[in-house]
């Protein structure tokens, strides 16, 4: 039986239940609109974005009270000191949102001189208005409350000039992402994330996570980062065999002053124990277990084995691929090169889609479509930041866009893309600083030639030689070349590198023997070959690499949050 109120519960009940439908039906309307949903009846910052893309240029939210949080970007008083004008950024979009700020509002805080430094953070009430035709934007915030107030101080922040070098803005990294620059390139990076998710979940590939710690090398180069916690620990022992000598020399001492003392003896007796097994634990080769041979002696390690960062996420894409057909990965990758180049760093990231049932045909056409689909995506879905990017660094960066998503990529064979070099050379209308000639690997000024003059657009070089090309891309029927590929656009040279992979395992063992490396590591590799082999492909493609290609900035240390390459590891 109904207790006697429950008709109160019912209407508390139904109330509940239109309240999150109304929540649902806001946050759909806002997913669908583009704008950011509110996820929280009680977080009630909203973004600038939602504001100023609101129909009409923010004009339909006036008349409404809305917090509105971020740094500023330029401040100034006017009016004779009457009131301040504000630039709030929060990074939701590029343009900022004005913030027009009355003196007595800005009493609470210390004055209007607390609010107007540039990068000083407020979380700012007030009533959203709409401005006087003519004014740039279409509203400002009438400031009625200040919420939250973090100050700085104008005479020590470090970007307050307008204009530095993307050098100097490395050595701030923590502070960079305040910069129109950078944080127009983390909305670039970030949509090209979306955009790659999109394109392979629409595809049908599931995203599978690959470890980052392995103790094989994928790309047989051996330019592992290792992973040793065994020179720790033996470095610990260490401190502990020097604090074991100076404890017994200190007793010694001791031990002539006060010779008839029992006690004493027997602690130095104890004390030479312990230095004896520590001695004994330490007596290997600086102090690391090393086998018989002389190597490190890897088993008594963490893993039991040598472990790296791995290169490349590719064997287990591969292992993912041939249970469940199509799979991509997309994580960070670490190579110890000593490259200093604008193309390299020592931590990137990598989208490795890998396929089953897909010959090199297949892959250079997903290959293909992905770069088109994220060049289309930017157009899209960052048109913003794009307009920023043409306007102060690459003028042609959208037009570049445009016509990479309009027109289909050149296919050129290895040996024809040599010819073309070749004569190039020979025609003395180009000098490169390497040679070329059938055989050698195809250098970034090779590569970049090609795409930027002879073909002016991105292409995709394809059959490679098999001496310049990793173990696992499978024998071309010459026996001399491989099914690779590389996609090659302009500014950057290669954005990608794939392969059709070898499925016919005694050619695989054969070419991982050629290569010099052991078989163990490739054991579960040589498997795959074994139970139920599939002619399968994949490629990799370097994530900075694409921001780098969609911006048109110079250096890749710009694109990614946190570079990191020889000699540099900050933040
Ligand atoms: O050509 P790579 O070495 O190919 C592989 O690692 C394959 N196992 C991928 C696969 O087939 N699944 O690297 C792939 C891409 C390059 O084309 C380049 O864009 C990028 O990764 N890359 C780098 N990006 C930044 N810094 C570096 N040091 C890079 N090395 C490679
Ligand atoms: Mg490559």
């Amino acid at each position: 039986m109904a207790s006697p109120d429950a008709p109160v519960n019912e209407v508390e009940a139904l109330r509940k239940q239109i309240a999150d439908l109304q929540i649902q039906l806001k946050q759909k309307t806002a997913a669908e609109s583009g704008l950011i949903a509110p996820y929280s009846k009680s977080y009630s910052r909203v973004p600038v974005r939602s504001v100023l893309q609101a129909d009409g240029e923010g004009a339909s939210l006036a008349g409404q009270t809305l917090r509105v949080g971020g740094w500023v970007k330029t401040g100034r008083e006017a009016g004779a000191g009457a009131f301040a004008f504000l630039e709030i950024n929060d990074g939701s979009c590029f343009a900022n949102l004005q913030v027009m700020v009355d003196k007595a509002v800005a009493e609470s805080v210390g004055g209007l001189g607390q609010l107007t430094p540039t990068s000083t953070c407020v979380l700012i009430e007030g009533i959203l208005s709409e401005t006087p035709p003519g004014t740039k934007q279409k509203v400002e915030l009438k400031a009625s409350k200040i919420v939250h107030l973090g100050t700085t101080d104008a005479a020590e922040y470090p970007l307050a000039k307008k204009k530095q070098s993307f050098e100097f803005l490395r050595e701030k990294a923590h502070l960079r992402p305040r910069t129109n620059t950078i944080g127009a390139v983390a909305r670039i990076r970030n949509a090209l994330a979306t955009a790659t998710h999109t394109f392979f979940q629409s595809h049908g590939f599931l995203y599978v996570n690959c470890p980052i710690i392995t103790a094989s090398d994928c790309e047989g180069a051996g330019e592992m980062f290792q992973l040793e916690a065994l020179r720790a620990e033996v470095a610990a022992q260490g401190e502990a065999v020097k604090a074991a000598k100076a404890a017994a020399a200190a007793d010694k001492a001791d031990k002539s002053l006060a010779a008839e003392s029992k006690a004493q003896v027997s602690a130095l007796l104890a004390l030479k124990q312990r230095l004896a097994g520590a001695e004994e634990r330490a007596r290997l080769v600086g102090g690391v277990p090393h086998t018989p041979s002389g190597g490190i002696d890897y088993s008594k390690d963490f893993f039991g084995r040598a472990a790296f960062l791995t290169v490349s996420s590719q064997l287990n894409a591969e292992y993912y691929a041939c249970a469940l057909t199509s799979v991509y990965t997309f994580g960070p990758t670490f190579r110890a090169e000593n490259s200093h180049t604008a193309r390299h760093l020592a931590e990137f990231w990598m989208i490795e889609p890998e396929l089953a049932f897909a010959d090199l045909a297949d892959d250079m056409r997903c290959a293909e479509d992905y770069v088109r689909f994220c060049c289309r995506w930017l157009l899209d879905h960052a048109a913003e930041d794009m307009a920023f990017i043409d306007a102060v660094i690459d003028k042609g960066a959208s037009e570049r866009l445009r016509a990479v998503a309009a027109a289909p990529f050149a296919r050129v064979s290895y040996t024809e893309a040599v010819r073309v070099l070749e004569e190039v050379v020979a025609s003395k209308k180009k000098k490169f600083e390497f040679p070329v000639s059938w055989g050698v690997d195809l250098q970034s000024e090779h590569e970049r030639y090609l795409t930027e003059e002879v073909y002016k657009a991105p292409i995709i070089v394809y059959d490679y030689p098999k001496d310049i090309k990793a173990f696992y891309m499978r024998l071309n029927d010459d026996g001399r070349t491989v099914a690779a590929m590389d996609v090659l656009v302009p500014r950057v040279g290669e954005l990608i590198g794939g392969s059709q992979r070898e499925e016919r395992r005694d050619v695989l063992q054969r070419r991982i023997q050629e290569s010099g490396m052991p078989l163990e590591p490739y054991a579960p590799y040589l498997d795959l070959r074994t139970y139920g082999t599939v002619p399968h492909s994949g490629f990799g493609l370097g994530f900075e690499r694409l921001v780098l290609f969609a911006t048109g900035l110079d250096n890749i240390r710009e694109v990614m949050p946190f570079p990191r390459w020889p000699g540099h590891a900050e933040f």
